[in-house]
């Protein structure tokens, strides 16, 4: 008998995907760094909100940080996804709807940024780019500015009506991906505090120089991220830490980059 099936010899070529003794040997390695030298920033879109008087000082030293890192800087959506999100949701829009409009207000916080900076040769790039071309976009210049928002868009999970993975989820996810060197994430708040120092418990508040994802996962109250940034921390793969700096005070996103402590270091499942 001749048997004309053929064979494709694999691993995990006749198993399920579920059984984890089958694909751990095969799965259980560690991913290589793609772009080990990259350093991933994170500008948050509430400092952007703040205009001229935020953006720049910001941009000045950004300006400053290229000759010394190759920079993927990654923008927030801010005030305006708040905006998008209330009328949205007032017209009774799915989440996966939501997700792509407040990702266009991160990209337009990027494009702001790459215009100031477009000088230097940085360019605003769109997730394809990001996805298949920042090896060569980064031969050619010192950084590139793209939307931190995740491009899950009508792929949203539905298990809110606002959607879960938003600008600081994407930034980790894509830096991770990427087996970048860091991810710094800047804000208008000097770091993480057990409570919004801006909020009302704000007397209570006290700053926390270093933690994990795992102890902010059982704080509860407010963070100045996304809560499914911790989820995505607690399973990274490449990254040890983020550290979330003030993009107010100048000097700090420089001093992060150069390893120095200057906000909060949060330690991710890897360094367990
Ligand atoms: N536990 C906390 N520690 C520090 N800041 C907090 C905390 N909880 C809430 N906040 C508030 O979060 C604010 C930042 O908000 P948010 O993270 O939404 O802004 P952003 O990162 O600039 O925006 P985007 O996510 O659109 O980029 C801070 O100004 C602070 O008042
Ligand atoms: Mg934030």
């Amino acid at each position: 008998m001749t048997n004309t099936i053929k064979h494709v010899l694999s691993p995990l070529a006749s198993q399920t995907l579920q059984d984890r003794d089958l694909t751990r040997p095969v799965a259980g390695k560690r991913p290589i760094r793609l772009l080990p030298w990259l350093q991933v920033v994170k500008i948050g879109g509430r400092l952007m909100d703040r205009g001229a008087e935020a953006i720049l000082p910001l941009v000045e030293e950004l300006r400053k940080l290229l000759p010394e890192h190759r920079l993927l800087i990654l923008t927030g959506a801010g005030v305006r996804a708040r905006h998008v999100f209330s009328v949205g949701l007032d017209l009774g829009l799915p989440v996966g709807s939501l997700a792509p409009l407040a990702a266009s207000e991160a990209g337009q916080n990027g494009h702001i940024l790459a215009a100031m900076l477009a000088a230097e040769g940085v360019s605003y790039v769109d997730h394809p780019t990001i996805e298949s071309q920042l090896a060569i976009h980064l031969s050619a210049t010192r950084a590139v500015v793209g939307s931190a928002y995740p491009p899950y868009h009508h792929h949203e999970f539905p298990g809110s009506r606002i959607p879960p993975h938003r600008a600081d989820t994407g930034a980790f996810l894509v830096a991770d991906a990427l087996g970048a060197a860091g991810l710094t994430i800047v804000e208008d708040v000097d770091g993480v505090y057990t409570a919004d120092p801006k909020g009302p418990d704000a007397g209570k508040a006290q700053f926390l120089a270093e933690t994990s994802a795992a102890d902010l996962a059982k704080l509860e109250g407010t963070l100045p991220f996304d809560c499914a940034l911790l989820e995505v921390m607690a399973n990274a793969r490449q990254l040890e830490r983020v550290q979330v700096v003030n993009g107010l005070v100048p000097g700090r996103l420089t001093a992060a980059l150069r390893g120095e402590h200057v906000g909060t270091i949060i330690r991710t499942g890897r360094s367990a």
